[in-house]
């Protein structure tokens, strides 16, 4: 049996509140840990598969081009080698953008540096690394391959266009005004699990163990690369070391593996290196961004322009929504906003943790900060301010707001004194010492989802869910979500996900898992409870379960009588997200350090304070935040993409070179969260929360450097050199 919600009308009240097992929300930790931390956990490399070979993937070496011919017999007599696939559709055919965007290149074309043009399979790796190495690959190089986003045409993104009002005349006639250009460079996922697969045909059906972010998805990715059904294809992601946008779609690995195996007639694993991670996964767009802010002598605005510039290359259609916050976060009457794109031969850029909001926030709240400076008004104060009462530009109400409460309350956790700012106020030893601060803001996103819920005899439920965990704690979630419903502690919950076996979920992206996912359990579980009350001679709001019984009445195993209650929850985002702006909100407090002489800067200790609806495990909850801020904390200071202006490579392609903060980088950090229930965001009144914690976080270490030392930053990230040419004498 299968239950239907589709979320047309607000919920304002929600069965959850009125359960007594007592598990939801509560900090409980996660149930895969264990397996995880003690290497039981496979990931998808790790399954032991008879046979199995081994695929190395070939990167090209030229920026721009053509493969004319990949020369086989230069390898094929090499120790191991069983062959070497060279198929249009590992160029063509891996959609790696966006999921479900295919990008559009013809067949045998290059479009950047490393990107995969066939894979050698051997015996073992070492052979088949050996031999990709090996393999004679003839080219027709095309010299002129733009890298630079700002020396080529660009392409308006219509969708993003706002006009409102006039701005010129509003920043003309203001009393302060700040007009700046910040600039940041691109980021990489970074996630620790490479992306890997292995492929093997059974009985005519492909079975792929891979690292995957959106296995419902990405089953019809797959199914089209290989111009198969989806019916014919299991894809297993049981768990997934890190996908942070890189996983959402399928790439070359999957693909590749999945060719090799049906040619070889074998199994195929296929593992990028770190390299290959870093050189053909997708990136997070550089951007070139100005902030147009006008208020008067009260500190309202009067006008507010955001441009941006991104990148992609050629034939990709994601366009970094740097604005995405921008188009409903402040209020001002006067408002300009726009997006272009420009088409460079750097590989494709695609959703990267927070796309969008994650730079597009930064360089607003830095705007804010010189604003504050300029009218003379208290940064905290400043945003207080401006926040709008229904979206300025569309005229719709929030689902929820908590930005002020944020605000205020972060300022006060954080002991901001609102006293007037001066920057080099501070100064140890061969240290200066500021604050600054940053509001923070995303927009809250839901997807279609399934899963089934099992009640079985024995008073054990099983929740099955070809969503994927991806270290959110989506397994745990889930549990505390059908043990709270179906009164069962959650060790009575047995939750399995990544398996396209199960029913279709949202997948893991964009924040929105927790709360469509939750909503498929939930929903589920109340029609079993209804049942329940049924066999109970009572109502459904009369059934209170806990600890497998039924308060002061008979057990769960009693009312079941030997029978399993099995339901299927299908929920379905409505109506409701078009009548409201549904955003988490936040706000940031960094202090920093700036070394007076070298310009090395270091976080002293941060803080966030974050509204996202209702919290369904405060300790998976908080570990979203606090990761986000580390990603604040490396996209402040010392993650940047750089690539060789002559041929276009990829320069720091390993975790040496590229610089994610590491725990030394991590100090004091404090997440407060301000519980709210939102009744548009989810049935179950749960925001997205995984990717709000860094949305805005670099921005307010920027303002602390600033308020620290008195140089004003406008390129991300912040590295010692910048802030030392930056810093007044
Ligand atoms: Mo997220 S960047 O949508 O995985």
């Amino acid at each position: 049996m299968s239950t239907h919600f589709k979320h047309d009308e607000p919920v304002e009240t929600n069965r959850l509140d009125d359960m007594k097992q007592g598990v939801i929300g509560k900090p409980l930790p996660r149930i895969e840990g264990l397996a995880k931390t003690t290497g039981s956990a496979p990931y998808a490399a790790e399954y032991v598969i008879e046979n199995a070979a081994e695929g190395v993937l070939v990167g090209a070496t030229i920026t721009r081009g053509e493969v004319l011919s990949i020369d086989h017999d230069s390898v094929l007599d090499m120790p191991g080698v069983l062959g070497v696939i060279e198929d249009p559709k590992l160029t063509t055919r891996a959609a790696q953008g966006t999921a479900g965007e295919a990008p559009q290149q013809q067949p045998g074309t290059v479009c950047y540096w490393g990107q995969p043009i066939a894979l050698v399979v051997a015996e073992t790796f070492e052979q088949a690394r050996n031999a990709a190495k090996h393999l004679k690959v003839e080219y027709r190089r095309d010299e002129d391959a733009p890298l630079d986003m700002k020396a080529v045409p660009r392409e308006p993104q219509d969708g993003d266009t706002v006009n409102q009002g006039d701005l010129d005349q509003a920043m003309a006639q203001a009393a302060h005004s700040v007009d700046v250009t910040i600039e940041t460079e691109g980021h990489a996922s970074a996630a620790m699990e490479p992306h890997a697969a292995i492929a093997q045909w059974q009985d005519g059906k492909l079975i792929v163990h891979a690292s995957l972010q959106m296995l419902n998805f990405n089953i019809a990715e797959l199914a089209d690369s290989l111009d198969i059904e989806e019916n014919d294809i299991r894809l297993i992601a049981r768990y997934v070391g890190g996908g942070f946008g890189s996983k959402l779609g399928i790439s070359e690995e999957v693909v590749a593996a999945s060719v090799a195996a049906k040619t070889l007639d074998r199994p195929v694993r296929v593992v990028m290196t770190r390299q290959q991670v870093f050189q053909c996964v997708m990136r997070r767009s550089e951007s070139q961004q100005r902030l147009r802010l006008a208020c008067g002598d009260d500190g309202k605005l009067t006008g507010f322009g955001h441009d941006a510039l991104v990148s992609n290359m050629p034939g990709e259609e994601f366009a970094e929504p740097v604005l995405q916050s921008s188009h409903f976060l402040y209020a001002a009457e006067h408002r300009s906003l726009s997006l272009d794109m420009a088409r460079v031969h750097r590989m494709t850029a695609g959703s990267v943790r927070a796309p969008g909001e994650a730079i597009g926030m930064p360089a607003l709240e830095m705007a804010m900060d010189q604003l504050a400076e300029e009218a003379g008004i208290d940064p905290v104060e400043l945003r207080l301010r401006n926040i709008p009462e229904r979206n300025p530009e569309k005229d719709l109400p929030f689902s929820s707001h908590k930005l002020a409460d944020c605000l205020r309350q972060g300022a006060e956790a954080f002991g901001w004194d609102g006293r007037p700012r001066k920057p080099r106020h501070r100064c140890e030893g061969e240290w200066w010492i500021g604050t600054g601060m940053a509001s923070a803001a995303r927009v809250h996103n839901v997807n279609e989802a399934k899963a089934r819920v099992t009640l079985k005899p024995d008073g054990t439920a099983l929740v099955e869910t070809d969503m994927t965990d991806i270290g959110t704690g989506t397994y745990t979630i889930l549990a505390q979500i059908a043990g709270e419903m179906l009164g069962l502690p959650i060790d009575k919950v047995l939750v399995e996900l990544g398996d396209t076996d199960h029913p279709r979920g949202p997948g893991s992206g964009g924040s929105w898992g927790a709360a469509s996912i939750g909503s498929a359990v939930f929903v589920a579980c109340r029609t079993i409870r209804e049942d329940l009350a049924k066999r109970a001679g009572m109502s459904e709001e009369e059934l209170s379960l806990r600890n497998g019984s039924v308060e002061g009445g008979a057990k769960l195993i009693e009312l079941l009588d030997g029978q399993e209650l099995s339901e299927l929850g299908h929920y379905e985002p409505g109506a409701i997200e078009d009548d409201y702006t549904a955003s988490g909100f936040g706000a940031f407090f960094a202090q920093v350090r700036v070394n007076r002489f070298t310009g090395e800067a270091r976080v002293d200790r941060m803080l966030g304070a974050f509204g996202f609806g209702r919290v369904l495990n405060e300790k998976t909850a908080r570990s979203q935040c606090l990761g986000g801020i580390t990603w604040s904390i490396g996209a402040a200071l010392t993650e940047a993409l750089l690539f060789d202006p002559n041929d276009g490579h990829l320069v720091n392609c390993d975790l040496a070179e590229y610089h994610v903060p590491v725990h030394r980088d991590v100090r004091e950090i404090e997440v407060l969260m301000v519980e709210e229930r939102d009744p548009v965001a989810s049935p179950i009144q749960a925001k997205g929360i995984g990717e709000l914690g860094m949305c805005g976080g670099a921005g307010a270490i920027a303002n602390a450097i600033y308020n620290a030392c008195g140089a004003r930053m406008y390129n991300l990230p912040m590295t010692p050199n910048r802030i030392l040419a930056a810093m007044p004498e």
